[in-house]
């Protein structure tokens, strides 16, 4: 068994993360819900172990800004070794945490072998582990689902969460449905399954000692306290990306920070200096912008504004006025 040298309350201190999301977790969004929360643990996209390895151009895939801390990565693959030099790579870059992908059930990931399908590998996911710890010294945590196909049963997810644990992994977060390999596509396993929380809460009961997180359906602030009753953790989702304006008091109901009123211009005008630099290094506005849309909902107006960003920010020479812009409107109008 691996040692794990990582204290209990060092890895339980992340109450609330945001879920990793391909096309939508990127480093543009990760400085956006830095300014919403500055606790929660924020995650990566997935990054594929091969793809660091052949990459002539590491620095785009592994890059992040300060602010983004503490954040985890998240890797793709099923080659120990391959795996085991990112992870490497990934501490060297700084990252706080990395989490391996056992959860996306994607024909093209299933095609590489790794994903939710390597929950049919506990060997092969164990080795993966051993050989990450062992190349590193930050946390190593996974995430997965309760099942995939057939193989799905309660003793089947203890079994492998055991087979994953005595390899050293230090944290589990549960995507709480089962996905199905074939038939269902990403989206689809995203909504199909049903979601089983007793079965996570059965898992949680059986092996007490093992930190554990709950992911899937959470969509509040309060869904995360009442997961945190009974879970180490409570991992979201599309809530966060699709609404983060409802998160703005996760520092204060979650952490125990003071409260802090924060409005939308106020994110805004925040991650304008942030927008102006990508742009200085030949970055796109549309890349932040994209986001910020999804803060602008609920408010009078909101479709009005949400067009011009959209419309104007797609523009290929647009710079930081129509955010100064849009900022100072909903300042007016007090948001
Ligand atoms: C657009 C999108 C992309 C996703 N990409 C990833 C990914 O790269 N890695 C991963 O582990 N999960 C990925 N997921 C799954 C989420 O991390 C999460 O497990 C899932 O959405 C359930 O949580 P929620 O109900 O809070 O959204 C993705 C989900 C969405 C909606």
């Amino acid at each position: 068994m691996i040692s794990n040298s990582f204290k209990k309350n060092e890895l339980t201190s992340y109450r609330v993360s945001i879920a990793p999301m391909m096309d939508c977790t990127d480093r543009h969004f990760r400085v956006l819900m830095r300014q919403i929360t500055k606790k929660s643990l924020l995650y990566t996209e997935m990054i594929v172990a091969q793809a660091l390895h052949y990459s002539k151009n590491r620095n785009k895939l592994l890059d992040f800004d300060e602010i983004e801390h503490p954040i985890s990565i998240q890797l793709g693959g099923d080659n120990p070794n391959l795996l085991a030099e990112a992870a490497q790579m990934a501490e060297d870059w700084g990252y706080d945490e990395i989490n391996l992908n056992i959860g996306c059930p994607s024909p093209k990931v299933k095609s590489g072998n790794f994903g939710a399908c390597l929950m049919g590998k506990p060997k092969i996911v164990a080795k993966c582990i051993e050989k990450m710890k062992k190349s590193c010294n930050i946390p190593i945590t996974i995430k997965q689902r309760l099942g995939i196909d057939n193989l799905d049963s309660d003793d089947y997810l203890m079994q492998f969460v055991d087979h994953c644990s005595i390899a050293g992994a230090d944290r589990f977060i549960i995507h709480a449905r089962k996905a199905w390999l074939n038939g269902l596509n990403p989206k689809e396993n995203r909504t199909i399954p049903p979601l089983q929380y007793e079965r996570v809460k059965k898992l949680k009961k059986n092996r007490p000692e093992l930190i554990i997180e709950l992911n899937g359906g959470i969509n509040t602030i309060n869904d995360c306290i009442k997961t945190l009753k009974v879970f180490d953790g409570a991992m979201v989702g599309r809530a966060a990306y699709s609404h983060p304006f409802i998160w703005t008091q996760i520092d204060s109901k979650i952490y125990g920070q003071p409260e802090e009123y924060l409005s939308r211009s106020k994110i805004i005008k925040k991650v304008i200096p942030f927008v102006q630099k990508n742009i200085e290094n030949d970055g796109r506005l549309w890349q932040m912008s994209k986001h910020i849309i999804n803060l602008i909902e609920n408010i009078p107006n909101a479709k009005i504004m949400r067009q011009e960003l959209s419309e104007k920010c797609q523009n290929q020479k647009a710079d930081v006025s129509i955010l100064k812009k849009i900022a100072q409107q909903l300042e007016d109008a007090g948001q």
